[in-house]
């Protein structure tokens, strides 16, 4: 997609359709109207105003109304799009209606498109959303259709311009906002194919080239480890969850370095991913039904990969690692199985009760090696328990960590980016289930608390480190469409990573005045 800035009049500019995000009181109240639904209306003789109030567009958020302009102003169609209150909104209510009107004006077959944008706040970041919003929903997985090829083949939305409220230019600002949103979009579409694509054609080994491929494009170090190396490294669990698949396993370390010395000798950021291609449980195998989806359970490696693209763009003035382990959790001769004891990378030993709590045994061993940097913070995403999901649902993530300040700096990224993302405790009172009487732990215990437990396991291979667990279980995927999102994979993660790296920059950049004390 095409973007440029425009000004002045935006019923005058020439496209497929004129789009007019609208606040509640634009629409309902004369005195505080959108200057373009006013020119707009004038053009159409009141026709437009006297439509939307029959139709009923209040410009409540979710709200739209398509509207033909018969050659009265310069776009082809008009469409109203509802923001709901000022009070409510933030970039997130912008994201998610350009995500759905550009859906909707795909279904048109409408290419291109400008935009009335309306007096913000803070212009750069809208802008910035806007962007993402019509980028992310503009995504299609359809790698594996070969009928429909009519809508395959269909036009998309190609040019969007951005006429600017008021007297407000263009700006070098601007211009950012616009190249980072794409970036941001992008990376994160590219999560998305990742995690759609089907176990069988995103293995290990594939995905591990999907990540060489990026970070060669990108500038990024990369190191692939295979399996002999993983045993070099003594990661144990990691290994024990490997070994019942024909595929190789694969241990994945993404850099990013700053080029200047001072800059490369801070404390790194480390991030890790969860990267099982696919979960069937092993020997405690899942059902059809649980089993359906978990080509999506490498969603959190995807995240990482995503974000990692757009952290070499923005080339912070700290390291960044990126980790996952990658492998498949299958049954087989060769599978664990249910009583063995596995040694960690730490030495503890875990004695398997449940071969489909897999992911934190793989995660274990590949958070203890990332501790090994010594990050300032270590951020982790993965699809981990059903649990999550059921305590959250399917548009928050959960947040685990005892180190305060590392959580607030999690959620505070989380909310800039408008990802949902709630903290939960890893109370101590749940300790007890993980006690095993013939290992210094086991790898899966009661029911209720999953969620808890599973983070519980994870804090056993941290150590010291500021660490914050987030459990994407349910947002990764989204069951519906609903504003940028389809259904599928979300890519949900990206935004929050390039936040807490973007926040760190400016933090280092423009200290706050009493952390020089
Ligand atoms: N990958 C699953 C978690 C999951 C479930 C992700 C549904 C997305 C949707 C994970 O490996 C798993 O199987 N967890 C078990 C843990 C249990 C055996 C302790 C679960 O949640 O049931
Ligand atoms: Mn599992
Ligand atoms: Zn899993």
């Amino acid at each position: 997609m095409n973007f440029s800035f425009g000004t002045g009049d935006a019923t005058k500019a020439k496209a497929d359709a004129l789009l007019i995000p609208l606040f509640d009181t634009e629409v309902t109240d004369a005195k505080k109207r959108a200057p373009a639904l006013a020119q707009a209306d004038k053009k159409l003789k009141g026709l437009l105003l006297k439509t939307a109030a029959t139709e009923g567009f209040k410009g409540k958020a979710e709200q739209s109304l398509s509207f033909h302009s018969h050659g009265k102003i310069g776009a082809t169609r008009i469409v109203l799009l509802g923001l709901g209150s000022r009070a409510s909104f933030n970039n997130e209510t912008l994201r998610l209606a350009a995500g759905r009107a550009v859906k909707a004006l795909g279904r048109s077959r409408v290419k291109s498109v400008v935009v009335a944008l309306p007096v913000l706040r803070e212009t750069d970041a809208g802008v910035r959303a806007l962007v993402e919003g019509f980028e992310l929903g503009a995504y299609r997985y359809d790698r594996w259709r070969t009928t429909n090829k009519e809508e395959k083949a269909a036009p998309k939305v190609g040019s969007v311009q951005l006429v600017l409220p008021g007297d407000l230019k263009r700006t070098k600002q601007l211009d950012e906002a616009v190249s980072l949103g794409r970036k941001v979009a992008a990376a994160t579409n590219w999560a998305r194919d990742l995690v759609n694509e089907p176990a069988g054609t995103m293995t290990p080994t594939i995905l591990a080239e999907q990540a060489r491929a990026m970070a060669e494009d990108a500038g990024l170090e990369i190191s692939i480890h295979e399996k002999e190396e993983i045993e070099n490294l003594k990661m144990g669990m990691f290994l024990g969850v490997a070994r019942g698949s024909v595929e190789p396993p694969k241990l994945v370390h993404l850099r990013y370095i700053p080029k200047d010395e001072e800059a490369a000798r801070r404390a790194p950021i480390c991030i890790v991913g969860k990267a099982i291609t696919f979960d069937s449980g092993g020997l405690s195998l899942k059902p059809t039904d649980g089993m359906l989806d978990m080509k999506t359970d490498m969603a959190g490696s995807a995240a990482t990969l995503g974000a990692m693209k757009v952290i070499a763009a923005i080339a912070p003035p700290f390291p960044v690692h990126a980790y996952f382990g990658a492998c498949e959790n299958m049954p087989s001769g060769n599978a664990y199985r249910l009583g063995d004891v596995l040694v960690s990378r730490l030495g503890k030993t875990v004695e398997i009760t449940n071969t489909d709590a897999e992911g934190r045994l793989v995660l274990g061993d590949v958070l203890a090696y990332a501790a090994e940097q010594k990050p300032a913070i270590m951020v982790d995403l993965a699809t981990l328990t059903g649990a999550c999901m059921i305590a959250l649902g399917h548009y928050i993530a959960g947040a685990f960590g005892d180190d305060d300040r590392a959580a607030w700096s999690v959620l505070e990224a989380a909310r800039a980016a408008g990802e949902e993302v709630w903290r939960l405790p890893i109370t101590e009172l749940n300790r007890d289930v993980l006690k095993s009487e013939v290992a210094d732990m086991k790898n899966s215990g009661e029911r209720y608390g999953g969620a808890i437990n599973a983070a519980l396991f994870l804090k056993e291979f941290v150590g010291s480190t500021p660490w914050v667990h987030l459990d994407i279980a349910g947002p990764s995927q989204s069951p519906k469409e609903r504003g940028y999102h389809g259904r599928g994979a979300t890519g949900f993660g990206v935004r929050t990573l390039v936040e807490l790296v973007r926040r760190r920059t400016q933090e280092i950049n423009a200290p706050a005045p009493d952390a020089a004390v």
